[in-house]
C-alpha cells in the first residue's frame, strides 16, 4: 500500500488534509480553483510539486462542466486562472512554471485556428492530468541518480542521510524527492538510517516525514532542529539530502527555512549537501537568490500547536517559512531526472534539456 495524498479521476479530486496528519486521514474535495486556493494556502496540500499538481489538477475538475463561447475565451479563462493559483504561495516556483508553460500552450491552441473550443478544453485537461502522471516517474529517476550519487560516496556501503521538512509522497505525486532518494537506497538494502528534523515551526518533519517513514518502515530517527550539528559529529552522516521549491540561475535554493543552517553545519562537519528537486523547480528568470520573494507565515503558527499557545503571549514573532542557501554550501550536487549537477552549471544542462525536449 502507498500513501495517496492526492486522488484524482476525470471530474474529482481529493487531497488528503495535511493539517489533520499523522492523527488523523481525512480527504477533502477539491471541486475548483478557488477551493485548490483556500487548501493551498492554508498547507492543507504543501510542497512545491504537490502545490502545482492539485492547483492544475482543480482548473482539470473546473474546466470540465465550464462551457465557452470561443476560443479566446478559453484561452484566457486558463491563463487567468493559472495565475490566480499562483498567488496562493509566492514562494516556490513549481506552479508559476507550470501557469507559464500552460498559458503558452493554450495561448498557441487557441491562435492555431485549427482547434475548436471542446479540443482545447479536453487537450488542457489531458496536459494537468498527464503533469499528475509524470511527476512520479520524475521522481523515480531523480532518486535513482541521487542514490548512486550517495553510493558513490559510501563505495557502495549503507549509507546514514539526514533531510529536513517533507519532501515525500505528500509533498509530490508520489515517491518524492529528497525523501525518495532516501525510499530508494532503502528499497536497495542501501539505507543504515535516515534521520529527520521536526521542522518547526509547522512541523512537517515531525508530522509528515515521520509519518512516511514508519508508513514505509524505514530505519529512523526524528531530531528536534537544534540537534542538526550534535547528530552530525557524532553519527557518521554520509550526506544531506533536501528538497526546493526554487533554484535560481546560479544554483542559489530555496527551501524551507532551517535549510539554510544545516548546509551551513555540513560544510563544516565535511557533509555533501545535496539538493533533490524535478526540473520545474527550476527558475531560470531570475539570477541569484537575492531575487526570491520568501513567504511569511502568520505568528501564530509560531506561537501555538494546534491553537495551544507555546511562547509568551505579546512576544514579537518573525514567520519566515523558507530560506536560500546559496549554490556554494550544495557541496554535493542538484539531483535532478536528468542527473546530479554542481549547482554552477545547473543553468545550462535545464535549459538545453528543456529545448531538447521541445524539439
Ligand atoms: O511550506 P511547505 O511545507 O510547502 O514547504 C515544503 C518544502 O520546503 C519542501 O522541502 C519543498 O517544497 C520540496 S517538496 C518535494
Amino acid at each position: 500500500m502507498t500513501l495517496e495524498a492526492i486522488k484524482y479521476q476525470r471530474g474529482h479530486l481529493d487531497i488528503l488534509d495535511q493539517l489533520l496528519l499523522p492523527f488523523k486521514s481525512q480527504y477533502v474535495s477539491i471541486n475548483d480553483t478557488e477551493s485548490a486556493w483556500i487548501a493551498i494556502k492554508k498547507m492543507q496540500v504543501r510542497g512545491a510539486p504537490a502545490i502545482a499538481i492539485v492547483g492544475c489538477l482543480s482548473l482539470a475538475v473546473e474546466l470540465l462542466n465550464q462551457d465557452f463561447d470561443c476560443v479566446d475565451e478559453v484561452s484566457s479563462y486558463v491563463s487567468s486562472k493559472l495565475e490566480y493559483l499562483v498567488s496562493a504561495r509566492p514562494t516556490a516556483v513549481n506552479m508559476k512554471e507550470a501557469a507559464d508553460r500552460y498559458s503558452n500552450l493554450v495561448k498557441e491552441l487557441a491562435l492555431s485556428k485549427t482547434e475548436m473550443v471542446e479540443s482545447i478544453k479536453q487537450k488542457m485537461i489531458d496536459e494537468f492530468e498527464q503533469m499528475f502522471i509524470d511527476d512520479v516517474s520524475t521522481n523515480k529517476s531523480l532518486s535513482d541518480f541521487g542514490c548512486e550519487a550517495i553510493l558513490d560516496i559510501t563505495e557502495q556501503k549503507p549509507a546514514k542521510v539526514l533531510t529536513h521538512c517533507n519532501t515525500g509522497s505528500l509533498a509530490t505525486a508520489g515517491y518524492g524527492t529528497a525523501l525518495g532518494v532516501i525510499r530508494k537506497l532503502h528499497e536497495r538494502n542501501t539505507l543504515e538510517h535516515a534521520y529527520c528534523t521536526e521542522t518547526r515551526p509547522y512541523n512537517q518533519g515531525a508530522r509528515l516525514t515521520a509519518y512516511e517513514l514508519v508508513f514505509e518502515k524505514i530505519p529512523s530517527t526524528l531530531i528536534c532542529d537544534s540537534m542538526v550539528s550534535m547528530v552530525m559529529k557524532t553519527k557518521n552522516i554520509t550526506a544531506v539530502v533536501v528538497g526546493a521549491d526554487r533554484v535560481v540561475q546560479n544554483g542559489d535554493t530555496a527551501n524551507k527555512i532551517g535549510t539554510y543552517q544545516i548546509a551551513i553545519a555540513a560544510k563544516y562537519h565535511n557533509i555533501p549537501f545535496f539538493v533533490a528537486c524535478p526540473s520545474t523547480t527550476f527558475d531560470p528568470n531570475m539570477k541569484t537568490g537575492e531575487e526570491i520573494i520568501i513567504e511569511e507565515r502568520p505568528a501564530n503558527e509560531m506561537s501555538s500547536i494546534k491553537g495551544v499557545p507555546i511562547a509568551a503571549e505579546g512576544i514579537n514573532c518573525y514567520n519566515p517559512a523558507f530560506d536560500v542557501t546559496p549554490a556554494e554550501l550544495i557541496t554535493g550536487g542538484i539531483i535532478t531526472e536528468f542527473g546530479v549537477f554542481k549547482p554552477e552549471s545547473i543553468y545550462s544542462v535545464i535549459s538545453s534539456e528543456k529545448n531538447q525536449r521541445k524539439k
